[in-house]
């Protein structure tokens, strides 16, 4: 099957795309310590993997100290982290291609270990994930139960949204995309199964996505929002989330999110489970792109296990704009020259997924590379 319609051009917003292949948001816990700062390892890989009029989706970023859960994320708002990201943005740039900056907040899916002044993490409410997450020295203990946040301090948390917008701006990213699924912080006050709260932020699928909107409204606000992009998992399960009317809650966000006429809506597909090497798992789960792009109504990017046929056969079929690649642009830096191309694939490996050094991580071979071997 020809993959040519990933190789038609797109505008996303403010930026104009000359494929659809888009490197999705891949956390690999490589920055340097302490300080979570973006070292040049990370520049490299950036720069690999990135191409003429393709998007970059960075790994997802701590927007503050309170917004970390991961050790060795990095972050956006020291100076040294976003002199550490101007090397990651020229690289990108430099090669042609466009790179947003993930920005998130984990919520409960953190530990004391690495909160501010060793408090317990927050959520939406007092509901602890399920099982075990590590601390900051990777001992492995049962989650926390999360502290809820007062409005005030919802207000703030919105703001720094915000500020680490423009902070990604200032480093030369040419947008941003909030993270909203997988369980963390905004994904935490969507469902009911994790937001219980009574005020104006629980309750009524209106109230819970309100978080949500307020932080779209202030980074838009911030940098344009035509360079801000929206990242949500409906039916994702990851972290324990789950809800009690998870379609019309996804209606309702979809259809505010595309009211306010941002760059995009990614999705991640509810079929792929990224813990395990499966895919496909969940075949009979709903299909988010489908249902969600009448709703949202402009540039639909989507997630979860596919490969270059079924990529193309979703963006030929309308349902889909672009179609982001996570472990496949792992293992191959030139993904988009590979599908265009009909190359063979590395595989990749997933016992360096997480944190290390180069090994598993820039020493990916090329195209090039391989046939000068
Ligand atoms: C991820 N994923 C992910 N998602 C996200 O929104 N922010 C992130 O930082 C990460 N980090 C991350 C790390 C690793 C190692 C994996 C494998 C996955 C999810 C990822 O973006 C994507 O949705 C899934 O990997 C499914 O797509 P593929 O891998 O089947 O193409």
């Amino acid at each position: 099957m020809t993959l040519e319609a990933l190789f038609q051009p797109l505008a996303v917003g403010a930026i104009h795309l000359s494929h659809r292949v888009v490197m999705a948001p891949l956390t690999r816990m490589r920055s340097r310590q302490p300080g979570d700062v973006p070292q040049a390892m990370n520049a490299i890989y950036y720069g690999q993997r990135a191409s003429a009029g393709g998007l970059i989706i960075t790994e997802a970023t701590d927007i503050t100290e309170q917004a970390r859960g991961y050790p060795g994320a990095p972050g956006c708002y020291s100076p040294e982290q976003l002199a550490g990201w101007r090397a990651v943005t020229e690289a990108v740039h430099a090669k042609g291609g466009f790179i947003f900056l993930q920005i998130w907040h984990t919520g409960r899916i953190s530990h004391s270990s690495m909160q501010p002044g060793g408090g317990v993490p927050v959520s939406a409410s007092a509901i602890p994930a399920p099982g075990n997450h590590f601390t900051r020295t990777f001992e492995s203990v049962p989650f926390e139960t999360p502290r809820p946040l007062t409005e005030p301090e919802i207000g703030t948390i919105v703001e720094e949204f915000a500020q680490a917008a423009r902070n990604a701006r200032a480093a030369g990213f040419d947008g941003v995309e909030v993270h909203g699924a997988n369980g963390y912080l905004i994904d935490q006050f969507l469902r009911d199964g994790t937001n219980t709260r009574t005020d104006g932020y629980g309750g009524p699928i209106a109230n819970r996505v309100r978080f949500l909107t307020e932080i779209v409204d202030a980074v838009a606000a911030a940098i344009g929002r035509d360079r801000v992009g929206v990242r949500l998992s409906p039916w994702g399960t990851f972290n324990g989330m789950a809800d009690s009317d998870t379609g019309a809650l996804f209606d309702y966000a979809a259809t505010e999110l595309g009211r306010r006429g941002i760059a995009y809506l990614h999705l991640v597909e509810p079929r792929a489970d990224q813990t395990s090497d499966t895919n496909a798992i969940h075949a009979d789960a709903p299909d988010a792109s489908s249902r969600f792009k009448p709703r949202f109504g402009g540039v639909i990017i989507a997630a979860g296990g596919f490969t270059g046929e079924t990529a193309a056969r979703a963006v030929s079929s309308g349902s889909v704009d672009a179609v982001a690649f996570g472990r496949l642009f792992i293992g191959n830096p030139d993904l988009p020259e590979r599908l265009r191309t009909g190359a063979p694939l590395n595989r990749y490996d997933r016992s360096t997924f997480y944190g290390g050094d180069e090994h598993g991580y820039t020493d990916y071979p090329a195209l090039q590379q391989q046939a000068a071997e």
